[in-house]
């Protein structure tokens, strides 16, 4: 029997690096927010089941007016608060689900997290994400690495060139096990409790499932189209991938 599955779409940024006037995921795409393709993605899919939708504390009203009832996102249950960090917005969004907050509680099956940046989310992707985490409770989106990577040292130099057919860039989805993610924020939660001076940077979820849990994460091909958007050049690729 297929598993519950519940998305967590990551709104909450500032987008900075987009240096845009308003945030970048209300930046216009075409003709649409940019985070309405991500949204439309997850409500066309037959695996997706419902949806807590991650932004900026000042904006929930404005969300819940002017992008999920005026595009009429069904599958939208929650709408909260996101951090100042995404894995902190990630949390907030963790705590509906632990709290059984939601129409239909997920008690065991899957939570797909995905940010709003990236608009070329599939259908596709969504199912062979999930017939991943049916066999592996942990996978991330990625690619194989184009460029060739290199790890500086403190001073700016190369310390390291890692093999490029071991390299893979990572995107989103990344998808868990309920029980799984749900114990690997509450490892991190106490974590940052004890370690006051760190500044661990955990830019993905996948890290913090590494770092706090013995489970393997499964690689799954995304799609070279599946970018997130970043910076200015971003929404100009966007552009000409939407024709
Ligand atoms: N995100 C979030 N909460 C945060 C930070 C990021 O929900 N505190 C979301 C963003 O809205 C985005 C996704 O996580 O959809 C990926 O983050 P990123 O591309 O870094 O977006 P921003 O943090 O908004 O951009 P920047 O880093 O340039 O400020
Ligand atoms: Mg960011």
């Amino acid at each position: 029997m297929k598993k519950r599955c519940t998305a967590i779409l990551l709104a909450a940024g500032k987008g900075s690096r987009m240096r845009s006037d308003v945030a970048k995921q209300y930046m216009l795409l075409k003709d649409k927010p940019l985070m309405w393709y991500a949204l439309h993605a997850i409500e066309s899919s037959a695996i997706i089941d419902d949806c807590i939708l991650v932004t900026g504390k000042e904006e929930l009203d404005y969300v819940r007016e002017e992008i999920v009832e005026k595009f009429g996102f069904q599958k939208v249950d929650a709408i909260v608060a996101g951090g100042a960090q995404r894995y902190l917005s990630v949390g907030n969004a963790l705590d509906a689900i632990a709290a059984n907050a939601m129409r239909v509680p997920n008690r065991d099956g899957y939570v797909f997290i995905h940010d709003a940046a990236r608009p070329f989310l599939t259908k596709e992707l969504i199912e062979s994400m999930y017939q991943a985490v049916c066999d592996c409770h942990a996978c991330v989106a990625a690619v194989p690495s184009k460029d060739t990577v290199k790890i500086m040292d403190e001073t700016g130099y190369v310390s390291e060139t890692p093999d490029r057919n071991k390299v893979w860039n990572v995107q989103t989805p990344q998808v868990f096990d309920v029980s799984l993610i749900l114990s690997a924020y509450e490892k991190l939660r106490e974590y940052l409790e004890k370690s006051a001076q760190v500044q661990t940077v955990f830019t993905d979820d996948a890290s913090i499932v590494e770092k706090f849990t013995d489970v393997k994460i499964k690689l799954v091909h995304g799609a070279y189209e599946n970018i997130k958007i970043t910076t200015p050049e971003d929404l100009k690729i966007a552009e000409i991938l939407l024709k």
